[in-house]
């Protein structure tokens, strides 16, 4: 691609991903590296004012521990993530961010965020750990913060990460280009984060046409960080534990202001509560069905009992929630009207605030929430580490916390020296959401500018290696100019596959064979190994992805990307032999929890040789 300009930028830091992950580690490493004398540079493939999975604003934060007030303990929040990933977790990365994740709730405030208040002036919690906002602009308040501290002139937008570079065994920056000009760009760096966020759009949506593109989890994560790292040779962990939240149906609002705030139950058509007539399954699932919280998977799992024996639809009680917590009114019209007003005010807004698709659904669909009940749905997996999923890195413990076998001596350090991952892109530490992920990525902040300071030595770029990456980069372009003419019609053309085609059929594997929707969520030895059989396939393609411009040269990746998202989860799913996690997926050939799986599953790839390794991780109980 003789027209597309070569960029280099030379740095000491690298972030990759402007997301809630890498906004925090900006501010925090704003601050040590004019200790230490550093350039930081941030990379993002969209704008920060709107990227990533906050973009369209959230309606609460999810991690608070309240440390300061005496609410909650370290120990109580390592408890509840513990038990809700059915006892897989490291514990050391989850009590570091729990002791952090308060400062980084005070900053947002202190930038401006609106948090709801009650009568005597503390937080309104919509449960035990999180607070209510009014987060339509939450996004854009914590980029402007990082932007800040960063200064604009380190920040590069709009321009999509493909891979890493490296010096041998280390990582030495990153390449990409840009989404809207000839740009190829090559960051060289002394330290580099990913924080890329999850992965959506791996398995076959629950929309189809006429709402392809929406979905929970948003379209600009597309498995960046987990090909960053699997390609710089990390070693990965809980690539099995997807998410599959239950939402709205269709526009996937979300659930927890109905659970949690207005207390809110969901019944089956029959009108039965699951969670009351199924409460015997737990019992198969002790330890972690006795415990409260249920685990998420778990309340997923009793309700699709019910949806697979045909007693579906499944729907939230709005209509009864907002009455019995009007109720306490009703002998006074006026306050009953005033109450009335201001629940469905609520209602809306918890849309509004963070999923403006749904309110648009609930008004065109005539729902009004407090005349009839909703019906919810459980959604197509996704890779979300910070979430109720666990899917990342395997990054290092804090020194003063983790046991020897999880420190090597920087914190949220992949085992790829120079890398580091938080948010999304770090494993087994879930339930930190966008609090807990901005907390993180300011460890990793700090950690990563130590890690620069510390290793300022030289490092050794490959010209020619460069040249070869930026043609792979823009292969897809030169495929699709040089073959387009070869058919009547470009998207029908032997000679390269367009990444909507490419697309749809890594979804439809992964639907039908490694348990998504169609499958209800269940999958075999069989059915993986199928899948892995259809991967390697697609693999072979993906060599022939084209792309007719820019934006689809972006999609083109996004797609490569996915795959390796793909393959990890699958191996890794198969590796497991066991269910664990009923509800994210069942493997009808292991259909119980398994005492000798009470560990890790960690995989990685040989970016030499493209060969997994799979091996079981122990698990270190330290609380
Ligand atoms: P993100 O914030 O998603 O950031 C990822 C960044 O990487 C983006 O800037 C993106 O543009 C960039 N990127 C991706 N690919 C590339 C590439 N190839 N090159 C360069 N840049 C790239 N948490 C709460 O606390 N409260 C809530 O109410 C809540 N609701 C949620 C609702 C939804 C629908 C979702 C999906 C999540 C919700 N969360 C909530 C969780 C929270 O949003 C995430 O935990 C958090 O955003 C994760 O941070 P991150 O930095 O890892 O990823
Ligand atoms: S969000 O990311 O879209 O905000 P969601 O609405 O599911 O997620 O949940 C918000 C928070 O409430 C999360 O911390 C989730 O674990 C919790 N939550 C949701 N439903 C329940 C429930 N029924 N019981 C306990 N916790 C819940």
């Amino acid at each position: 691609m003789a027209d597309f300009e070569t960029v280099v930028v030379e740095t000491d830091v690298l972030i990759c991903g402007g997301g809630m992950a890498a906004c925090g580690a900006a501010v925090e490493a704003a601050y040590w590296s004019k200790k230490n004398g550093l350039k930081v540079t941030l990379v993002d493939k969209a704008s920060m004012d709107r990227s990533g999975a906050v973009a369209m604003g959230l309606s609460a934060i999810n991690q608070y521990v309240g440390l300061k007030d005496g609410q909650n303990t370290m120990n109580d929040y390592v408890d509840y993530v513990r038990n809700d990933l059915m006892g897989i977790t490291r514990e050391d990365l989850v009590a570091s961010i729990a002791r952090h994740v308060d400062g980084s709730v005070h900053l947002f405030e202190k930038w401006g965020l609106p948090i709801w208040k009650d009568a005597d002036g503390g937080y309104v919690h919509e449960g035990r750990w999180q607070l209510m906002i009014n987060g339509e602009s939450y996004k854009i308040i914590v980029a402007e913060a990082a932007k800040n501290a960063l200064g604009v002139d380190n920040i590069f937008e709009r321009v999509f990460i493909t891979g890493p570079l490296m010096d041998g065994d280390r990582c030495s920056g990153a390449v990409g280009f840009s989404v809207r000009e000839n740009k190829f760009y090559v960051f060289k760096a002394k330290a580099t984060l990913a924080a890329m966020g999850g992965a959506v759009g791996v398995f076959k949506p629950r929309s189809s046409g006429e709402g392809a593109g929406r979905a929970w989890y948003p379209p600009f994560n597309s498995g960046a960080s987990t090909y960053f790292t699997l390609k710089a040779g990390a070693e990965m962990t809980c690539q099995e534990v997807r998410f599959i939240p239950v939402r709205f149906k269709d526009a996937y609002g979300p659930v927890g202001a109905w659970f949690l705030l207005f207390k809110s139950r969901a019944t089956n058509a029959l009108d039965e509560n699951y969670m009351q007539t199924r409460a015997g399954e737990l019992e198969n699932w002790a330890p972690y069905g006795k415990v409260k919280p249920v685990p998420a998977n778990l309340r997923n799992w009793l309700m699709m009992l019910d949806v697979m024996e045909g007693k579906g639809p499944i729907y939230m009680r709005t209509e009864e929630a907002i009455a019995k917590l009007a109720e306490q009114y009703k002998d006074d019209p006026k306050a009953f009207k005033k109450k009335m007003k201001e629940l469905e005010n609520e209602a809306w807004e918890d849309f509004l605030d963070m999923t403006i698709s749904q309110a648009l659904l609930w008004a065109s669909t005539n729902v009004q929430p407090e005349e009839s009940k909703s019906e919810i749905a459980a959604a197509e997996p996704y890779f979300i580490g910070s979430h109720s999923g666990a899917s990342g890195a395997w990054v290092s413990g804090p020194e003063d916390i983790a046991p020897p076998e999880y420190f090597w001596g920087y914190t949220n350090m992949s085992t790829v020296k120079g890398l580091f991952c938080a948010g999304d892109a770090s494993g087994a530490s879930s339930h930190k959401f966008s609090s807990g992920s901005h907390a993180e990525g300011r460890i990793a902040g700090k950690s990563i500018c130590k890690f620069a300071a510390e290793n300022k030595d030289a490092l050794n770029y490959d010209d020619a290696a460069i040249a070869k990456m930026k043609e792979a980069v823009f292969k897809p372009m030169v495929l699709f100019e040089e073959n387009c003419g070869k058919t009547t019609q470009a998207d029908v053309n032997p000679h390269y596959i367009l990444p909507k085609m490419f697309q749809m059929r890594l979804q439809k594997m992964m639907d039908e064979y490694a348990g998504g929707v169609t499958a209800q969520f269940t999958t075999s030895e069989a059915n993986l190994n199928k899948c892995l059989d259809l991967l390697a396939l697609l693999k072979e393609d993906s060599e022939k992805l084209g792309a007719k411009d820019l934006h689809e040269l972006m999609r083109a990746w996004e797609n490569t990307h996915r795959m390796y998202q793909a393959e990890a989860h699958v191996r890794s799913i198969l590796f497991r032999e066991e269910t664990r996690w009923p509800g994210y997926y069942f493997r009808s050939d292991k259909p119980k929890m398994d005492a000798n799986w009470e560990c890790f599953v960690n995989c990685r790839l040989d970016p030499k040789t493209d060969e997994w390794e799979m091996k079981k991780v122990p698990l270190k109980k330290i609380f």
